[in-house]
């Protein structure tokens, strides 16, 4: 038994795949308390790992006894963490099975892997001493989950884009069971666009995404990157198997937004002076195209309404372009009505000025004072007026006492969820690839503050709060 699982004639015959062909080697099936174990020699030759009763990873889950599991490793230096994944899916009772790129055994032998899970480790199926050539095949459509832990940069473009020139990509294409994968990569390999497109693409796809952790990585750099924890790549998997979508853990979920209609506005608003002159702010677009982006993938209908926005508007998506805080208020009321979910994330002045000359404004010599007054707050209005079923969704852009501001924000503009961004920290708000929130909901007192993470993934984060209001219903319950 080497590229798939046990058939019956294999298990009835205590023999690997090679034995049931004619070939020479057999192999002896010893039964661990969480594993199966195919080892060449004799039973008494050789013993079973034993498990340390201190370890954190999930005990034997109930109804996961013997779900055959793939676990693919590719080559990066969070290889070793592997290890955690394949015995805490051990211990949850999954019979599981190892894969591994060439470069992963640069960071762990497949000798490990073999000796943990009982298995011949595939690297290369056409390897002389792999018995099964074709192994991409017997194994890919045996398994009933395939995780990949971590899945590195380069592992994720070939994902995205179909090649498959080695024994994980081959078994990706060739396998129809769900797909869950852990990055870990240098943050600005993690971040640059290209592995964001990648990571889109796999999303849409259907696979499922453990977010990386933000923290400091093997190359001395801080940011997202390192793999997550084992124990929540193996919780995400344990899901998975038993058929639960929109794990908190678990970032690409599926089509759980479908049926709804989210509309975002997105942006910085202009605010003219005269002709030529406007007050305005430094928001891309990113953030709110974020939220659009993600909310299409995941099955929802999405109108964005955007200001001036410098970050490209994703595919698949209306956008509605209105440039000041009055027309952006007419635009999202023109198509509120049909919407279920609003999110705002534009950058919206809270003032204009009082008159607009109709020509430009000439220099004089002493100083100009300017008259403002404030804009529409579309946030509110749209609250205030807001039907049965519309979840409302505030930004809160804050540089001092982030929580307390949003938290009053939450109650003042009658809010089902505020999403906060704290100014002062490195790499969140205006105009970064990255943020760093924290959300505030209306039926959660203690507010879930997030580590730095890329704004695509903040953005679901905040979408996952819309799919856990829905299902709890606790809109409703707050107007009773
Ligand atoms: O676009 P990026 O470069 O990616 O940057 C993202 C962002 C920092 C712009 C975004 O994440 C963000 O924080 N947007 C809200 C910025 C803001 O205006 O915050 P605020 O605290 O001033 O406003 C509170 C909420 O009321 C926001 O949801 C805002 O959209 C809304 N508002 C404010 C004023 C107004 N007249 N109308 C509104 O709807």
């Amino acid at each position: 038994m080497l590229g798939g699982f046990e058939t019956p004639l294999e298990s009835s015959l205590r023999v690997g795949i090679s034995g049931v062909s004619g070939q020479v080697e057999s192999y002896h099936k010893l039964r661990a308390p969480h594993a199966r174990c195919y080892i060449r020699g004799t039973p008494e030759r050789f013993s079973m790992p034993t498990e340390e009763s201190n370890d954190p990873l999930p005990a034997r889950a109930p109804g996961l006894a013997a779900r055959r599991v793939a676990l693919g490793v590719s080559g990066g230096i969070a290889a070793y963490k592997a290890v955690e994944v394949l015995r805490g899916l051990q211990r949850a009772g999954c019979d599981v099975r190892v894969g591994m790129t060439k470069r992963a055994c640069e960071f762990v032998t497949p000798l490990t892997f073999r000796a943990l899970s009982g298995s011949h480790v595939v690297v290369d199926d056409y390897a002389p001493d792999n018995p099964d050539p074709i192994a991409h095949i017997t194994f890919s459509q045996t398994v009933e989950l395939f995780v990949v832990a971590p899945a590195t940069a380069n592992l994720i473009a070939k994902f995205a884009c179909g090649v498959a020139d080695d024994f994980l990509t081959s078994t990706y294409l060739a396998s129809n069971a769900p797909v869950l994968i852990a990055p870990a990569m240098n943050t600005t390999m993690l971040l640059h666009p290209a592995t964001q497109r990648n990571l889109a693409r796999l999303r849409a796809d259907g696979v499922r995404i453990v977010e990386p952790d933000a923290g400091e990585m093997a190359c001395g750099t801080v940011g997202p990157g390192r793999l997550s924890d084992p124990g929540l790549i193996v919780a995400a998997a344990l899901d998975m198997l038993r058929g639960i979508s929109g794990s908190a853990t678990v970032e690409g979920r599926g089509r759980d937004l479908a049926g709804e209609h989210v509309l975002v506005t997105t942006g910085a608003t202009r605010e003219e002076l005269d002709p030529v002159r406007f007050i305005s702010n430094h928001s891309s677009g990113r953030m709110g195209f974020a939220v659009a982006e993600a909310a299409h993938s995941r099955g929802a209908s999405v109108t964005v309404v955007a200001g001036a926005t410098s970050a490209p508007a994703p595919g698949g998506v209306r956008v509605i372009r209105a440039l000041s805080a009055e027309s952006m208020r007419d635009a999202v009321l023109g198509e509120v009505g049909s919407a279920t979910v609003f999110v705002a994330a534009a950058a919206v002045a809270d003032y204009r000025p009082a008159a607009r000359a109709a020509e430009k404004i000439k220099k004089f010599d002493s100083s100009l004072t300017l008259s403002l007054e404030p804009t529409p707050d579309i946030l509110a209005e749209v609250s205030r007026d807001r039907r049965e079923g519309l979840l409302v969704i505030g930004f809160a852009a804050e540089t001092e006492r982030v929580v307390e501001n949003a938290r009053e924000k939450l109650r003042r503009k009658n809010l089902d969820a505020v999403v906060a961004n704290d100014l002062t920290q490195d790499g969140a708000g205006f105009d970064t690839e990255t943020n760093v929130i924290t959300l505030l909901t209306r039926d959660r007192e203690e507010p879930a503050a997030l580590p730095l993470m890329s704004k695509l993934d903040a953005a679901h984060r905040i979408l996952d709060e819309v799919v856990r209001l829905r299902r709890s219903g606790s809109q409703k319950e707050r107007r009773k």
